[in-house]
C-alpha cells in the first residue's frame, strides 16, 4: 500500500511521517517545502495554489492523506479549486483520507467555509475516502493565543470555547484509518477537556510560573458568538488523552 502524505513539512504532516518512519506502508510525501530529516521518502513538489507537480505527487499512490493547507492565504484556492485539481487527477486512488475541523458548518469563518466546500466535493466525488473533523490542536492554541504577552498580559477572547487535542494522537487515528478502509463521514476526534481560552492562559501562567496576566476581551459578531458557544467542540466526543496541561508540561525544559 503507497500512502502519499500531503502537507508534509506542516505539524500534521510532520506527526504523520513521524509515526510513519517505522511502519511497513510505503509513503511519499509532497508540499512545495522539502521536509528536513525524511530523506527516505520519496518527496515530489507540488502546489495546490498553481497545481505544479500534482500530477506527479498523486501518480502510483493508492492513499492520500491530505494534510496540506492554507488559512491566512489564498486560502479559497488551495482548500477549494487546488482541491478539486488534487481529486481531478486522483480518480484512481483508494481511499482519500480527509482531515477536517469540528464546527466548521456552525462557525462563519471563511477559512471554515472553504474546509466545508472542500468536504462537500469530496463527498461529491467518486473517490472513496473518509472525512474526519478534528477540534484545534493544543500547540495550534498556544501559538494564535497565548505565545506573545503584552505588558505582561495574555490578551485573549477568554469566553471562547476549546477542546484542544494532541496533535500526535489525531495523527495515530489517521493512519488507523488507513487500514479500515474508506468509511465516508466519521465521527470527531476531540480533545479531553472543554474549557475557555481563559482557563488556558491561567494554566498556562501556573504551569509555567509565569508573572503574566489574563486580560479578556470580548467582541460583538457572529464569529465570537460562535466560538463562545462552544461551535467548535463536541462534548459527545472526548477521544484524545492528552490533556492541554500535558502539552505544557512536555515543553518545560
Ligand atoms: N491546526 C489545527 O488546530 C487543526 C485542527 C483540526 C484540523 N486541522 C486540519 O489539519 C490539516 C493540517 O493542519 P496543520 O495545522 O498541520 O497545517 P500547517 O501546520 O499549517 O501545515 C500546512 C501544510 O500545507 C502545506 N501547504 C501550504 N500551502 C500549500 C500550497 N499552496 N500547496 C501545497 N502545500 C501547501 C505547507 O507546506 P509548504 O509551505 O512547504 O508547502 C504545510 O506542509 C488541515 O487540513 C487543517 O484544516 C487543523
Amino acid at each position: 500500500m503507497r500512502i502519499l502524505v500531503t502537507g508534509s513539512t506542516g505539524h500534521l504532516g510532520s506527526a504523520l511521517l513521524n509515526q510513519l518512519k517505522g511502519s511497513d506502508y510505503e509513503v511519499k510525501i509532497t508540499s512545495r517545502n522539502k521536509p528536513k530529516g525524511n530523506e527516505h521518502f520519496e518527496w515530489i513538489y507540488s502546489d495546490l495554489f498553481s497545481g505544479e507537480g500534482l500530477e506527479e505527487a498523486v501518480k502510483d499512490v493508492d492513499v492520500i492523506i491530505h494534510s496540506a493547507t492554507s488559512p491566512n492565504k489564498h486560502s479559497k484556492v488551495v482548500e477549494v479549486s487546488g482541491f478539486n485539481e488534487l481529486l481531478r487527477r486522483a480518480k484512481h486512488i483508494k481511499h482519500f483520507i480527509y482531515p477536517s475541523i469540528v464546527g466548521i458548518d456552525k462557525i462563519p469563518f471563511n477559512y471554515y467555509k472553504h474546509k466545508l466546500e472542500a468536504e462537500i466535493l469530496l463527498e461529491n466525488s467518486s473517490i472513496p475516502h473518509t472525512v474526519v473533523r478534528a477540534t484545534q490542536f493544543h500547540h495550534f492554541i498556544d501559538n494564535l493565543f497565548l505565545s506573545r504577552p503584552v505588558l505582561k498580559r495574555y490578551i485573549v477572547p477568554g469566553n471562547f470555547k476549546c477542546q484542544s487535542v494532541d496533535v500526535n494522537e489525531f495523527a495515530n487515528h489517521l493512519i488507523g484509518i488507513v487500514d479500515k478502509g474508506p468509511q465516508g463521514k466519521i465521527q470527531d476526534f476531540g480533545g479531553p477537556d472543554i474549557v475557555t481560552i481563559r482557563e488556558m492562559a491561567e494554566l498556562k501562567i501556573k504551569i509555567n510560573n509565569e508573572n503574566n496576566k489574563v486580560l479578556s476581551i470580548s467582541l460583538p459578531g457572529k464569529l465570537f458568538k460562535a466560538f463562545s458557544d462552544g461551535g467548535n467542540t463536541n462534548s459527545t466526543r472526548k477521544k484524545g488523552r492528552v490533556t492541554f496541561e500535558d502539552y505544557l508540561r512536555s515543553k518545560i525544559t
